[in-house]
């Protein structure tokens, strides 16, 4: 990359995020890595070879989201590269999700991304150059082979949101796309379904095998990177096949 960039990524605790921090870092990119875990994010922080933040908050707080960001900026420096990655899994189906799950699960995996796109767009807009990341999940676009109702929905309003904010800012830099990752090899996939549920998933896997964490920060690499400056409003498929479109 032509100028050292700073990306905030959220979820880096978790091994989608950490995948990301790395490739990232590997480009140059100076990182933030942001969870509600912090623990995890210190020992992360010294094992990138940039310079690295971390910060531990709260995405579905839209206070905790100005003030993390605002802090970022003054401790560290604006935020070039926004990695929307934090998210919960809920596997439950319509009759049997709560308002409650259904609210909290929206809040984190909607609102959070809201939050922190709203706070880090003016900064990337004077600067001419954004980039935002969103990460989705192929429940949206299929309603959810395991997954749940709240979760499955709370994707597909990313994507809307992936699509409203590339139109609304297609002319100042910023390119806003998402990812729509299935069944990538983690701990959401290995430990919340049965081993009934995840042989069945394989099976219908076209590729016969989960996706990698590596591959997919792959994608949030070429995505964040300056030559993709022409891509936005996109979602990028990481499915192994299991939709062509
Ligand atoms: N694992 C998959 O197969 C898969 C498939 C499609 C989409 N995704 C999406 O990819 C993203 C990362 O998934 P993962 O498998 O690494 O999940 P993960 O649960 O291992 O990591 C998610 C991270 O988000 C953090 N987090 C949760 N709530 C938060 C909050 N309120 N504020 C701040 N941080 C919070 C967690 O502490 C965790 O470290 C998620 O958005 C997920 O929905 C995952």
């Amino acid at each position: 990359m032509s100028e050292t960039k700073t990306a905030l990524i959220t979820g880096a605790a978790g091994p989608m995020g950490k995948a990301a921090a790395e490739g990232l870092a590997e480009d140059g990119v100076r990182i933030v890595l942001a969870d509600i875990r912090r623990e995890p994010l210190e020992e992360r922080a010294s094992q990138l070879p940039t310079e690295t933040y971390v910060c531990a908050f709260d995405i579905s707080d839209e206070e905790a989201c100005k003030q993390a960001v605002a802090q970022i900026e003054n401790e560290f420096g604006t935020v070039d590269i926004l990695v929307n990655n934090a998210g919960i899994l809920s596997n439950n189906k319509l009759m049997s999700t709560s308002a409650e799950e259904w609210h909290r699960v929206l809040a984190v995996n909607l609102d959070g991304a809201f939050y922190l796109t709203q706070a880090c767009v003016p900064p990337m807009k004077a600067k001419g150059w954004g980039r935002i990341i969103n990460v989705s999940s192929f429940a949206a676009k299929c309603g959810g082979i395991t997954a749940g109702t709240a979760y499955s929905v709370s994707k597909g309003a990313l994507n809307a949101l992936t699509f409203s904010v590339a139109a609304e800012t297609a002319e100042t830099g910023i390119t806003v796309n998402a990812i729509v990752p299935a069944y990538v090899r983690t701990p959401m996939v290995e430990e919340q379904l049965t081993a009934e549920q995840r042989a069945a998933v394989i099976r219908k896997i076209p590729v016969k095998r989960y996706c990698e964490p590596e591959e997919f920060a792959h994608v949030v690499r070429f995505l964040a990177s300056p030559q993709a400056g022409f891509i936005t409003g996109e979602l990028v498929d990481l499915n192994g096949g299991l939709q062509f479109d």
